[in-house]
């Protein structure tokens, strides 16, 4: 019985959905900007999915700025982008520089590179911001110095690139698109995540006020939502991260950074607000729209009709999260008991 229900629920959601992204992917086609021989920066463009921004960004022919602080795996970084423009026009054809910054540091550094950045190639038509990290742990446990960090990258360091980027790209009055990269931890709050979700919900509301901004301007803004992806970062992440966020995360597998990227960078030159991959991401992104910009019709018609079936549809996963929470729980006092008796 909820077998055949399951299936009828997936069968009213899917088949639209389905549908929509066939229609969308055609009327769309002719729409796209492109980037050939545009100037695209990319903030944490040396590792995981910058990393693949910037490589996806040079194999459509873009001039490309990468921007992180360790300078071994900037360097490793431009070579394996050269590689790409490479493919593309033969060798020697280097369209690809870095800068050593750290975006939770002083504003004068990050300035003074995003401008020796658009002095040697021009002014940037595309900004990603992809610089950013996650931590999972228990709330009572976070120190208030990792609350900072976590604060200072995901949203201070976006915030303080955007400002100078989009400033330059009014003064240039030619448009431009600036992506944000939030989580899908940023839409809704999961367990081990008080920190972190909350430094992504507020990129996210960043970026929907900018999108008001400087829509006047020809200025496009994106957020990128990425799944779990296999990266470095999220490596790093899974050595701390509390059992219960693991076995949650794991609801909605595993991507990887190509995926993320090459969605992220056809979104961007589409215009559309939201970016996503997966069916997870475009449940919880069409159910969390709200008030916020409406960039396509598609998207719009997705929102009216699907977000009733995808509130039934997350009532399902929540009631799974709290089950996993609460036989970790379980094993957790049982554990304890063992040890008080011992
Ligand atoms: N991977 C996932 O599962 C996942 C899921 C949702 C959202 N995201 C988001 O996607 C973005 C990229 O994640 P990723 O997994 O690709 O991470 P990653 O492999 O660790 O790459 C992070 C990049 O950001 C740079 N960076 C970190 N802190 C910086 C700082 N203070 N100043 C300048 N650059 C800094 C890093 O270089 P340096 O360390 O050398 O500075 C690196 O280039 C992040 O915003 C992350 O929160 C990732």
């Amino acid at each position: 019985m909820v077998f055949v229900f399951v299936l009828g629920l997936l069968g009213c959601v899917l088949l639209p959905y389905l549908l929509m992204r066939l229609l969308w992917s055609h009327f769309s086609a002719g729409k796209q900007q492109q980037l050939n021989g545009k100037h695209v920066l990319v903030t944490g463009g040396s590792s995981g999915i910058g990393l693949s921004v910037a490589r996806e960004a040079a194999s459509r022919g873009a001039k490309v700025t990468l921007v992180a602080r360790n300078v071994d795996r900037l360097l490793e970084a431009k070579r394996a982008v050269e590689g790409v423009c490479a493919k593309l026009e033969g060798e020697g054809s280097s369209k690809v520089q870095f800068f050593s910054v750290d975006l939770a540091g002083r504003r004068e550094h990050i300035a003074s590179a995003i401008k020796e950045a658009e002095a040697s190639m021009g002014p940037v038509y595309m900004l990603v911001n992809c610089a950013g990290f996650a931590r999972a742990q228990v709330f009572e446990d976070i120190p208030q110095s990792l609350v900072k960090e976590l604060l200072d990258v995901n949203l201070m360091g976006s915030f303080t690139v955007t400002q100078e980027v989009v400033r330059s790209m009014k003064q240039q009055g030619k448009g431009g698109a600036v992506v944000f990269t939030s989580s899908q931890g940023g839409l809704v709050g999961l367990y081990g995540f008080t920190a972190y979700s909350a430094a992504k919900a507020a990129v996210v509301k960043l970026a929907e006020a900018l999108h008001m901004e400087v829509k006047p301007h020809g200025i496009t803004v994106t957020v990128c939502y990425p799944p779990d992806t296999q990266t470095p970062g999220f490596q790093e992440e899974n050595k701390t991260k509390p059992i219960e966020t693991r076995l949650i995360s794991e609801a909605a597998g595993l991507f990887t950074s190509e995926q993320v990227a090459k969605k992220l960078v056809e979104d961007a030159l589409q215009g559309k607000f939201t970016s996503t991959v997966g069916f997870e991401g475009f449940m919880l992104t069409t159910l969390c729209a709200g008030m916020g910009p409406i960039s396509d019709s598609l998207s719009l018609l997705a929102q009216v009709f699907l977000s009733g079936i995808f509130r039934l549809i997350s009532a399902f996963y929540l009631w799974s999260f709290s089950n996993i929470i609460k036989r970790e729980h379980r094993k957790k006092i049982a554990a304890a008991m063992r040890t008080k008796t011992e």
